[in-house]
Formats: structure tokens, sequence, C-alpha cells
């Protein structure tokens, strides 16, 4: 296992397959954009993955843009899952491609997706997204779920005067299919997005408490909270914004899709090209350094309650 300088230990990567996405979402920080010239070939990042594997991280989770787009998507997923040391390979997705391909996805390793859905009225969805899609992505969902890729997860970016209101209907939605609903703070993308739509889900995050039969914090998911409801929803809520405990627990590092490792999902100026040096032939060996380098350019972007940063190691 590899520690950062302030003691948090590497244990996922989130890898961007593309940056290119078939919707539009109107709050989209496009994980996966920097460079649209080239995507990573599924090769490269079963390397990659391997050298992060080789460092003790176990779970790789697949996002984009969005990652069923990429044509070669089984050939990729097969590749991850069978670097030696992963043990969880999951995906991220708006699910609008996802029911033809659930089953296929299942057989080649991937074992559970976390599913975009801000919205169960159609109309809204629109808004939000740009498309006309929900109706796909509902079945994406049954068809998940019948494959075995559970337990699944819905993200749910709050939105102010858009989907505020949809929170309990989506609570019983979840429930209704066995899923976890994941409740997101909208983060800020520097636009007037953040202005017109961010909503401040402390006070939620208070009912949900005073309303659940169990709370339990899961240190292993940036401290965030799980709330067992009456009648057994489960609801966790994400708030990256501002909150320091965010990054005190964050064990991710992230490949974004054009080979770069970025050490922070706030930043994108301490990012290390690792696909450059591969191409021209690099070996094992400076690889991982390239990916120990990565780690060490870690900085908890709100700071780290309980964590300070330790003094640089000699050796
Ligand atoms: N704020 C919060 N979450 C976001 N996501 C994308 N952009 C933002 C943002 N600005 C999350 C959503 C989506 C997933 C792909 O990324 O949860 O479901
Ligand atoms: Fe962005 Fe995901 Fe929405 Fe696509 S589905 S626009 S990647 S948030």
């Amino acid at each position: 296992m590899v520690y950062d300088r302030y003691g948090r230990p590497i244990r996922d990567i989130r890898v961007s397959l593309t940056h290119r996405c078939n919707l539009r979402c109107i709050y989209c920080h496009g994980e996966g954009e920097l460079d649209p010239s080239g995507e990573l070939e599924a090769y490269e990042i079963e390397r990659i993955v391997g050298v992060a594997a080789g460092e003790g991280i176990r779970r790789v989770k697949l996002t984009g843009g969005e990652p069923l787009l990429r044509r070669d998507i089984f050939e990729l997923v097969e590749r991850v899952s069978s670097v030696p040391g992963i043990e969880e390979v999951s995906m991220t997705t708006n699910a609008t491609l996802l029911a033809d391909k659930a089953c296929e996805l299942r057989e080649v390793g991937l074992k559970r997706v976390n599913v975009s859905l801000d919205s169960l009225v159609p109309e809204r969805y629109r808004e939000i997204t740009g498309f006309d899609e929900l109706n796909s992505v509902l079945r994406g969902v049954d068809e998940a779920l019948a494959a075995g890729l559970s337990p699944i997860k819905l993200n749910m970016v709050l939105l102010r005067g858009l989907n505020e209101n949809e929170f309990w209907d989506l609570v019983r939605f979840s429930k209704s299919k066995g899923a976890i609903l994941q409740v997101i703070e909208l983060v800020d993308l520097g636009n007037e997005v953040f202005q017109r739509f961010h909503v401040d889900v402390k006070p939620l995050e208070e009912e949900l408490g005073s309303y659940a039969e169990r709370v339990v914090t899961r240190r292993s998911m940036q401290n965030r909270k799980k709330y067992f409801l009456p009648g057994g929803a489960e609801v966790e809520v994400v708030r990256p914004v501002h909150n320091s405990d965010f990054c005190s627990n964050c064990t991710r590092i992230r490949l974004t899709s054009d080979g770069k490792l970025k050490p922070c999902l706030m930043r994108s100026d301490n990012l290390i090209d690792i696909i450059g040096p591969l191409r021209r032939g690099a070996d094992s060996k400076t690889l991982r350094e390239l990916f120990l380098k990565a780690v060490e350019l870690r900085e908890p972007y709100y700071g780290a309650k309980g964590v300070s940063r330790l003094p640089k190691c000699s050796q």
C-alpha cells in the first residue's frame, strides 16, 4: 500500500475512458476532458492500472464522459479486471446505453454500476441532461439489476428549483430497486450554474439524521454518512464542497482519458503525464516512479482535519 505525504492510503483509481458524452448535463465537470485529441488504448490503460495495482490499488472505477461510448468497452473491462491485484472494477455511467450491454459487462468482469439519475420526471430529466433519455436509463437500471451488477448506486445531484422536490421520490424509487441513493452536492465549476442551482445539503443531512434508524460513517468513502431509513431505504450524502472531512479521507487517484495522472479532483494544475513516457517505451520502474510522484503531489484541497503534512522522506 502506498501513502501520500498526509498519511492517506491510496486505495482506488478512477479511470476516465473518454471525454465524450451523449448527454449535456448542466452541471457536468467533464472529468476526462483535457486534451480531446486522444484516448488511451485499452492495453495502455491495462498497463497503467497494473502499475497502480503494484502499489496496492485494489479498486478501479471507470468513468468518463460516458464510458459506454467506447467501442472497446468489453475488452477494456476484461483487461482491467484481469490485472493481478485488482479486486473490483465498477463504472459510473449515465446508463442511456446500458440496457443492451449490462449482461456482457458482467460477464467480462464488471462488478457494480453507479447510474446518474437526477430526475424521474421526463421533462425535468431533459431539462437537466439535454436529452429525452429517461426511459433508456430506467431500462438500463433494470437490465443492470437483472445482470447482477449490484448493488447499484443512483447518483442524484441536488439542484435548486429543478429536482430538490424529488428527493423523497428518488428515495422510494431506489428502495424499490434495492439500490443505494447517493445525493451529491453540486460542485462549483466557476460559472453561473453554481450560483443558480447550488443547494446546501447540510439541512438534508440533519433531516436524514433524525429520521434514520441507523447512521454509519464510512471512513473508506471520504467519511460520508450512510443513512438506513425506516422501511429499508439506504441514502448516502456526498458533500465535497468546503469539506475537510472529504479531503482527509480521500483515497483516490485519477487517470484522465488523455493519459495524465490527476492527484486531486478539484485541481488540474498538477497533472503528471504518464502516457507520453509509456508511449516512448518507458520501463516499469519509470512508470512506477511517475505514479509515486503523482501520489506525492496530493494535497488536501479544502484542508484536512486530523492529518498534517508529513516530513519529506529522504529515501
Ligand atoms: N457537481 C457534483 N457532481 C457532479 N458530477 C458531475 N458533475 C458534477 C458537479 N458539478 C457527478 C454526477 C454524475 C457523475 C458522472 O458525476 O454525480 O452522476
Ligand atoms: Fe457529464 Fe455524466 Fe452528464 Fe455526461 S452524463 S454530461 S459525463 S455528468
